[in-house]
C-alpha cells in the first residue's frame, strides 16, 4: 500500500477548523479503507501476516489502547466476540501496563490500537505483550510510526493526516478496521459462511453514504449546542455497542468545549448520576432503532420527569423519542446496529464543535491536550 501524505501536507482547504475538515473526511477515509477488501478468498486482510491456520487457532485477543483509540477497542471487543465469536478483553494501556497478571494463551492475539502509533503508554504494553510471547497487531493511521514497525502486523486506517487534537475520522476508520478484522477473524474460525462475510461487508460499504447524510444534518447539532449555553456539565446515555457512543460524545465535548461532561450506561444512571439531574441540565441520550430501545425510552422518561433537558439521537422516523425530548439528532436506518456507533458518533463530533466554538474555544488546539502523548 502507498500513501504519500504527512501531517505537513495537511490544508484547512476552506474548512473553518481541522475538525470540521476531518469530520467532513470520515466517508471518503471509510471508502478508501474498504476498497478491495473482499475478495476471492474472502476479507483481504494480508497485513495480519498470520496464516489461516493461525487466525483460527486464535483463542483470546487482548484490545489495548488509550483515548479515543480506547473506546475504539470497546466496540472491536463486541464486534469480535460477536462475529467471531473469541473471548476480547480491553485494557487501557496505562492500567495493563501495571496489571501484575496478564492472562495470555499461547495462542492469545494482541491488537493495539493507535491514531499516531507513537503513544508512548501503547507501546510499552505491546512491547510487554511481545515479551509474553504474543502476536502484536496495530492499528493505526500513520506510516511507519512506532506501533507499525514494531508489530508482526500492521493495518494502516488510510484516514490522512489528522491534525485536530481531538479524533474524529481516525476514530470511525479505526472502528471499520476493527469490523474487518472480526470479519476476517470470524471467517477462519469458520463462523461465518461466504454470504454472511458478504453481507457484512456490504453494510461496512453502506456507511460512508450514511455518514454523509449526518454531516448533512449538521444544523440538527447547531441548533442543540444552544441548549447546552448556560451547562456546567452534561450526561451522555447509551446502552449496548451506544454506551461506549455515549463515552466518546463525553470525551469529545470535554476535550474542546471544556465542559464537564461523564458517560454512563443508561441503565446504570439510577445508580448515582440520576442525582445530578435537576432542571435544564443536558442530557444526551443515544436511542437508535435496535434492540435495547424501549429500555432507553425509559431512561429518557426519568430524565424528563426530572425536568432535564433531553437531546436524543434517534433514528428517523422515531416519533416515540420525538415527541419525549427537547431535540432530535436524527440519523439514517443503519442496517447492523452493531455499526450505529459509527454513524451516531458524527452527531456528537459535530454537537461538541458547535458548543466548543459557541463558548470561543480553540477547537484544533484545546488547552492542556497533546496530539499523541509521548511520554508516560
Ligand atoms: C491523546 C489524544 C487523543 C487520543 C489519545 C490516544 O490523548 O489527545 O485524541 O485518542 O492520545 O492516541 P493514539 O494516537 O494512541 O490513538
Amino acid at each position: 500500500i502507498d500513501i504519500d501524505w504527512d501531517a505537513s501536507a495537511a490544508t484547512l482547504g476552506g474548512y473553518a477548523d481541522f475538525m470540521a475538515k476531518e469530520i467532513a473526511e470520515q466517508p471518503e477515509a471509510i471508502e478508501r479503507l474498504l476498497a478491495g477488501r473482499m475478495g476471492e478468498h474472502g476479507v483481504f486482510l494480508d497485513e495480519l501476516s498470520l496464516t489461516k491456520e493461525e487466525l483460527a487457532a486464535i483463542d483470546r485477543v487482548y484490545l489495548i489502547a488509550c483515548g479515543t483509540s480506547y473506546h475504539v477497542s470497546l466496540i472491536a471487543r463486541t464486534l469480535i466476540q460477536t462475529w467471531a465469536k473469541v473471548q476480547v478483553i480491553c485494557d487501557y494501556a496505562s492500567e495493563f501496563n501495571y496489571e501484575q497478571d496478564v492472562l495470555v494463551t499461547p495462542n492469545t492475539l494482541c491488537v493495539v490500537i493507535t491514531q499516531s502509533g507513537e503513544t508512548a503508554d501503547t507501546l510499552t504494553a505491546a512491547r510487554r505483550m511481545r515479551g509474553m510471547g504474543c502476536k502484536v497487531f496495530a492499528i493505526t493511521n500513520v506510516l511507519g510510526s512506532t506501533a507499525a514497525r514494531e508489530s508482526d502486523g500492521t493495518l494502516y486506517v488510510q484516514a490522512g493526516p489528522e491534525v485536530c487534537v481531538a479524533s474524529t475520522k481516525a476514530y470511525t476508520a479505526q472502528m471499520v478496521a476493527s469490523a474487518l478484522l472480526a470479519l476476517r477473524l470470524a471467517e477462519a474460525r469458520g463462523e461465518m459462511d461466504r454470504s454472511e462475510v458478504e453481507r457484512h461487508y456490504r453494510d461496512l460499504c453502506a456507511l460512508p453514504d450514511l455518514i454523509r447524510e449526518v454531516i448533512s444534518r449538521a444544523w440538527q447539532d447547531k441548533r442543540a449546542a444552544a441548549l447546552f449555553r448556560r451547562a456546567h456539565s452534561a450526561l451522555f446515555l447509551g446502552r449496548g455497542v451506544n454506551a461506549t457512543t455515549a463515552l466518546e460524545g463525553a470525551l469529545k465535548l470535554k476535550e474542546i468545549s471544556y465542559l464537564h461532561a461523564e458517560a454512563y450506561p443508561a441503565g446504570e444512571m439510577k445508580h448515582g448520576p440520576i442525582a445530578l439531574l435537576e432542571p435544564g441540565f443536558p442530557v444526551v441520550a443515544i436511542v437508535p432503532e435496535d434492540r435495547v430501545h424501549d429500555k432507553t425510552v425509559s431512561n429518557i422518561q426519568e430524565v424528563i420527569a426530572r425536568g432535564a433537558t433531553c437531546v436524543a439521537v434517534a433514528t428517523d422516523g422515531d416519533e416515540a423519542v420525538a415527541s419525549l425530548v427537547e431535540h432530535v439528532l436524527w440519523i439514517p436506518p443503519v442496517s447492523d446496529e452493531l455499526l450505529v456507533p459509527i454513524v451516531a458518533v458524527v452527531h456528537l463530533q459535530m454537537l461538541a464543535r458547535y458548543v466548543a466554538r459557541a463558548r470561543g474555544c480553540d477547537v484544533d488546539k484545546p488547552r492542556n491536550l497533546a496530539k499523541s502523548v509521548t511520554v508516560e
